[in-house]
Protein backbone atom coordinates (compact mmCIF):
# COMPACT_ATOMS: atom_id res chain seq x y z
CA UNK A 1 0.00 0.00 0.00
CA UNK A 2 1.69 3.30 -0.96
CA UNK A 3 2.05 6.26 1.51
CA UNK A 4 -1.33 7.87 -0.13
CA UNK A 5 -3.26 4.85 0.74
CA UNK A 6 -2.20 4.39 3.88
CA UNK A 7 -3.46 8.49 5.03
CA UNK A 8 -6.33 7.08 3.17
CA UNK A 9 -7.22 4.13 5.50
CA UNK A 10 -6.41 5.54 8.50
CA UNK A 11 -8.57 8.75 7.87
CA UNK A 12 -11.70 6.02 8.14
CA UNK A 13 -10.32 6.16 11.97
CA UNK A 14 -10.38 10.03 12.48
CA UNK A 15 -12.65 11.06 15.76
CA UNK A 16 -14.31 14.03 14.36
CA UNK A 17 -17.86 14.40 15.49
CA UNK A 18 -18.01 18.16 15.60
CA UNK A 19 -16.52 18.99 12.15
CA UNK A 20 -17.66 16.05 10.84
CA UNK A 21 -14.46 16.32 9.07
CA UNK A 22 -11.99 13.28 9.07
CA UNK A 23 -8.34 13.50 8.13
CA UNK A 24 -5.73 10.90 7.34
CA UNK A 25 -1.79 11.51 7.31
CA UNK A 26 1.24 8.93 6.66
CA UNK A 27 4.18 9.72 6.42
CA UNK A 28 7.42 7.83 5.90
CA UNK A 29 10.39 8.21 8.12
CA UNK A 30 14.31 8.16 7.26
CA UNK A 31 14.39 4.46 8.10
CA UNK A 32 11.16 3.34 5.75
CA UNK A 33 8.96 2.31 8.20
CA UNK A 34 5.29 3.94 7.99
CA UNK A 35 3.84 6.15 10.92
CA UNK A 36 -0.22 7.08 10.52
CA UNK A 37 -2.53 9.41 12.47
CA UNK A 38 -6.02 10.82 12.05
CA UNK A 39 -7.53 13.97 13.85
CA UNK A 40 -9.22 13.38 16.95
CA UNK A 41 -11.27 15.50 18.14
CA UNK A 42 -13.11 16.58 21.52
CA UNK A 43 -15.90 18.51 23.02
CA UNK A 44 -13.51 20.89 24.50
CA UNK A 45 -12.52 21.55 20.75
CA UNK A 46 -9.26 23.33 21.71
CA UNK A 47 -8.22 20.09 22.90
CA UNK A 48 -8.67 18.42 19.73
CA UNK A 49 -5.68 17.01 17.50
CA UNK A 50 -4.61 17.25 13.64
CA UNK A 51 -3.53 13.98 11.53
CA UNK A 52 -0.75 14.85 11.09
CA UNK A 53 0.37 15.37 15.07
CA UNK A 54 -0.87 11.97 15.25
CA UNK A 55 1.49 10.70 12.42
CA UNK A 56 4.22 12.68 14.25
CA UNK A 57 3.43 11.07 17.54
CA UNK A 58 3.52 7.93 16.47
CA UNK A 59 6.91 8.15 14.74
CA UNK A 60 8.59 9.68 17.72
CA UNK A 61 7.20 7.34 20.03
CA UNK A 62 8.87 4.97 17.58
CA UNK A 63 12.35 6.78 18.34
CA UNK A 64 12.41 8.09 14.93
CA UNK A 65 12.46 11.61 13.98
CA UNK A 66 13.18 12.19 10.57
CA UNK A 67 10.28 12.70 7.99
CA UNK A 68 11.50 11.62 4.29
CA UNK A 69 7.93 11.89 3.09
CA UNK A 70 4.59 13.07 4.34
CA UNK A 71 0.74 12.55 3.03
CA UNK A 72 -2.57 13.72 4.01
CA UNK A 73 -6.53 13.28 2.76
CA UNK A 74 -9.75 14.54 3.54
CA UNK A 75 -13.14 14.85 1.54
CA UNK A 76 -12.03 18.29 0.23
CA UNK A 77 -13.01 19.77 -2.80
CA UNK A 78 -9.28 20.66 -3.23
CA UNK A 79 -6.38 18.89 -2.25
CA UNK A 80 -6.13 19.75 1.93
CA UNK A 81 -3.10 21.39 2.61
CA UNK A 82 -1.88 20.94 6.69
CA UNK A 83 -3.21 23.71 8.95
CA UNK A 84 -0.23 26.33 10.24
CA UNK A 85 0.04 24.71 12.79
CA UNK A 86 0.93 21.73 10.98
CA UNK A 87 3.38 23.21 8.92
CA UNK A 88 5.78 24.25 11.53
CA UNK A 89 5.15 20.63 13.21
CA UNK A 90 6.43 18.93 10.09
CA UNK A 91 9.03 21.46 9.18
CA UNK A 92 10.29 20.21 12.89
CA UNK A 93 11.22 16.96 11.38
CA UNK A 94 11.52 17.21 7.80
CA UNK A 95 14.19 18.72 5.49
CA UNK A 96 13.23 21.91 2.86
CA UNK A 97 12.96 19.91 0.25
CA UNK A 98 10.82 16.98 2.00
CA UNK A 99 7.90 16.18 -0.27
CA UNK A 100 3.90 16.40 0.44
CA UNK A 101 1.44 15.23 -0.63
CA UNK A 102 -2.12 16.64 -0.55
CA UNK A 103 -4.85 14.83 -1.70
CA UNK A 104 -8.59 14.58 -1.75
CA UNK A 105 -10.55 11.21 -1.21
CA UNK A 106 -12.07 12.09 -4.90
CA UNK A 107 -8.80 11.00 -6.11
CA UNK A 108 -7.15 14.29 -6.67
CA UNK A 109 -3.82 14.70 -5.78
CA UNK A 110 -1.28 17.35 -5.36
CA UNK A 111 3.06 17.22 -4.38
CA UNK A 112 3.97 20.15 -2.92
CA UNK A 113 7.33 20.62 -0.22
CA UNK A 114 7.46 21.21 3.09
CA UNK A 115 9.42 25.19 1.75
CA UNK A 116 6.75 26.08 -0.46
CA UNK A 117 4.17 24.99 2.71
CA UNK A 118 5.82 27.12 5.28
CA UNK A 119 8.69 30.18 3.48
CA UNK A 120 10.48 31.61 6.32
CA UNK A 121 10.00 29.23 8.54
CA UNK A 122 11.21 30.11 12.29
CA UNK A 123 14.12 27.40 12.96
CA UNK A 124 16.81 26.68 16.20
CA UNK A 125 19.02 29.17 13.52
CA UNK A 126 17.04 32.09 15.20
CA UNK A 127 17.91 31.17 18.61
CA UNK A 128 21.41 30.90 18.00
N1 LIG B 1 -7.37 19.03 10.49
C1 LIG B 1 -6.34 18.15 10.41
O1 LIG B 1 -6.41 17.04 10.97
N2 LIG B 1 -5.25 18.52 9.72
C2 LIG B 1 -5.11 19.72 9.07
O2 LIG B 1 -4.02 20.06 8.64
C3 LIG B 1 -6.29 20.56 8.87
C4 LIG B 1 -7.35 20.35 9.90
C5 LIG B 1 -8.56 18.65 11.27
C6 LIG B 1 -8.69 19.38 12.57
C7 LIG B 1 -10.17 19.28 12.83
O3 LIG B 1 -10.42 18.05 13.49
C8 LIG B 1 -10.80 19.22 11.44
O4 LIG B 1 -9.73 18.93 10.54
C9 LIG B 1 -11.47 20.52 11.02
O5 LIG B 1 -10.63 21.60 11.16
Amino acid sequence: MDLLDQARAVRENAHAPYSNFKVGAALRSASGAVFTGCNVENVAYPEGTCAEAGAIAAMCAAGEYEIAEIAVIADSPTPVPPCGGCRQKIAEFADAAVPVTLATTGGEAQVTSVSALLPGAFDASHMS
